[in-house]
């Protein structure tokens, strides 16, 4: 089925959509009649029983028993219908099956990172099978703030929170690539936290889940830091295009003179990058907060040592 989306909603791409959509348009369709028919009934009565001549007086009205049973019978039909509904789409989207294919989601700000059973790892991009239930398990980076997965055109949405894990399921039944936003406001980099969903069919997930895992120790010490740049979500905050963002972008940021916060300048040379990295609050650029950028110390020496180079790899002419 490929359904384009329409003026309320995206396009469908997930198995309860579908479910999620008719409760939608339920909801909206007889909100719309609902609307209409009071504000037509409204005007009517308005006019047939505005006061024609100042000496009008109105006549005793009776109440109708039956007008007013279908008045709470009604409602109340309506109500229990969408409740019974919402109910079930609720508890279908909360019960991940149990063969799901499942995969480790963390947040940060401002970034998302996914671990695969075989240990592969993709930063802002998750790659899943088609037709397939695929269940992540989400948590937000230690000492993090609340995040949360949204996926419109799935349908699903779920709270991120630290220290602890909740779970989000769906099962996609078209391929293609898909919006991954972060719904809950987390902070000045919050719109920015978007990433890709690439849905696969099941022979070209597995071909790619296979090639990805990765051989760190076979690694350059800049193809390492460009690693550690993604899965420490460094990317959230600082560009290596040049762009500025919540934090200095990295492109040739090695050797520039910075002007400190305290008055003094320094280069920014090995030393620098390597003390910012681990104590980021030690020499704050003038223009740029200090306390957002969390310490690195607990990365080891090589991870910090390939940081420093894959920083200076980006050096501009
Ligand atoms: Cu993370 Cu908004």
């Amino acid at each position: 089925m490929n359904d384009s989306g329409s003026f309320w909603l995206p396009e469908a791409a997930s198995t309860v959509a579908a479910e999620i959509d008719g409760l939608f348009y339920f909801v909206y369709w007889a909100s719309a009649i609902i609307f209409v028919g009071v504000v037509a009934a409204m005007v009517y009565f308005a006019y047939k029983y505005r006061r024609r001549d100042p000496n009008d007086r109105p006549e005793l009205v009776e109440e109708s028993r039956l007008l007013e049973i279908s008045w709470i019978v009604i409602p109340t039909i309506l109500v229990l219908l969408v409740f019974t509904w919402g109910f079930q789409a609720y508890i279908t989207l909360g019960t991940a099956p149990p063969n799901a294919y499942e995969i480790q989601g963390e947040a940060y700000s401002y970034g998302w990172s996914f671990v695969y059973p075989n240990g592969a790892e993709t930063t802002d991009e998750l790659n899943v099978p088609a037709d397939r239930p695929v269940k992540i398990n989400l948590s937000s980076r230690e000492g993090d703030v609340i995040h949360s997965f949204f996926v419109p055109q799935f349908r699903v949405k779920q709270d991120v929170l630290p220290n602890r894990y909740s779970a989000v399921w769906f099962e996609a039944n078209q391929t293609g690539t898909f919006e991954l936003f972060c719904t809950e406001y987390c902070g000045t980099g919050h719109s920015a936290m978007i990433g890709d969903v690439n849905v696969m069919p099941q022979d070209e997930f597995d071909e790619w889940v296979d090639g990805a895992v990765l051989d760190e120790d076979a690694m350059s010490l800049a193809e390492l830091g460009e690693l550690q740049f993604q899965r420490n979500g460094c990317q959230g905050c600082h560009s290596i295009d040049g762009s500025d963002g919540v934090g200095p972008t990295m492109q040739g940021l090695h050797g520039r003179d910075r002007d400190l916060q305290d008055g003094r300048t320094v280069e920014a040379d090995e030393n620098y990058l390597r003390q910012m990295i681990v104590e980021p609050t030690s020499q704050v650029v003038e223009g740029y907060r200090a306390g957002i950028m969390p310490s690195f110390a607990h990365l080891d020496e090589r991870q910090v040592t390939a940081l420093v180079e894959y920083i200076k790899s980006l050096d501009d002419e």
